[in-house]
């Protein structure tokens, strides 16, 4: 790359506040530029702020300052369905899928975004991407595995084929092998271009497949740089084993 390139980047935050109250910031001016392809990790204390970034981005938390663009487009007081035919994908944490729902209603309700014509072709591509949910399209999404579950929430949030789609904590509560296969999941998808944004406590886990890193610390970025780098940084012990001390001689350490 030369230092002439320049590209759009897929998403971008100028100074975002967000919150739930106007006088009660929790997201305080985050200025963040992802790059078409990335893997990027939003990593940071409990109660950071991270789920309202990736919800006011979404448009699913109030925004009261700042801009999202999409890329190159403003999409910051865009409504969150309209977010979605623009190509922004977002998979909460909770609440995700329907429980009392069967994985083809599910994924017939996330079509519904879409014209009538085209649903059933994109869904029949989201069955060829995941097979897992072919099997048994009549099952109750309820009834899967927590595995399986999140791969339903992803499938529908790429109804779209978005260009961009963003994960809050998609591991929490799976165990180990589930955890590598939702994110062997993840570098699949983007794999085929699309970039990812991904909040996630499961720390090395994550900087394991993410590109870049930034660490949210009190509503603000504190860090931000190359995920391999991360890993063997002391910030991370000091962040969130709550020492205060980074153990600078020491890679004991183990995050969460
Ligand atoms: N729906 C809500 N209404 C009011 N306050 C909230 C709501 N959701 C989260 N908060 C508050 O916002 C702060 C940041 O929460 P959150 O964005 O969920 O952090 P994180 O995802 O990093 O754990 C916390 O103090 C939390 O209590
Ligand atoms: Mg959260």
């Amino acid at each position: 790359m030369t230092g002439l390139v320049t590209t759009t980047p897929a998403l971008e935050t100028r100074a975002l506040v967000a919150g739930y109250e106007p006088d009660l910031p929790i997201v305080r001016g985050v200025d963040l530029s992802v790059a078409p392809g990335e893997l990027l990790v939003v990593l940071g204390p409990n109660g950071a702020g991270k789920s309202t970034f990736v919800k006011a981005i979404a448009g699913v938390a109030p925004i009261h300052g700042g801009s999202v663009t999409l890329a190159g487009r403003d999409i910051t007081d865009v409504p969150a369905h309209r977010k979605i035919t623009q190509g922004l994908a977002f998979v909460p944490q909770t609440e995700n899928i329907f429980a009392t729902l069967s994985i083809h209603e599910n994924l017939q309700l996330a079509a519904a975004v879409l014209p009538k014509p085209v649903r059933p072709d994109r869904i029949r591509a989201l069955y060829d991407r995941f097979p897992d949910l072919a099997i048994a399209p009549s099952r109750l999404a309820g009834a899967l595995s927590g595995g399986q579950r999140q791969m339903l929430a992803v499938a529908r949030a790429l109804i779209v084929d978005p260009p961009l789609i963003i994960l809050d904590e998609p591991s929490a509560g799976l165990s180990p092998k589930i955890v590598s296969e939702v994110f062997e999941m993840l570098q699949r998808i983007n794999a085929t271009g699309v970039t990812v944004i991904l909040v996630e406590q499961n720390v090395k886990a994550a900087l394991k497949i993410a590109s870049r890193a930034v660490i949210l610390v009190e509503g603000q970025i504190r860090h931000e740089g190359a995920a391999t780098a991360l890993l063997d940084d002391p910030i991370l012990a000091k962040l969130y084993l709550g020492t205060g001390h980074a153990r600078n001689h020491s890679r004991e350490a183990e995050l969460p």
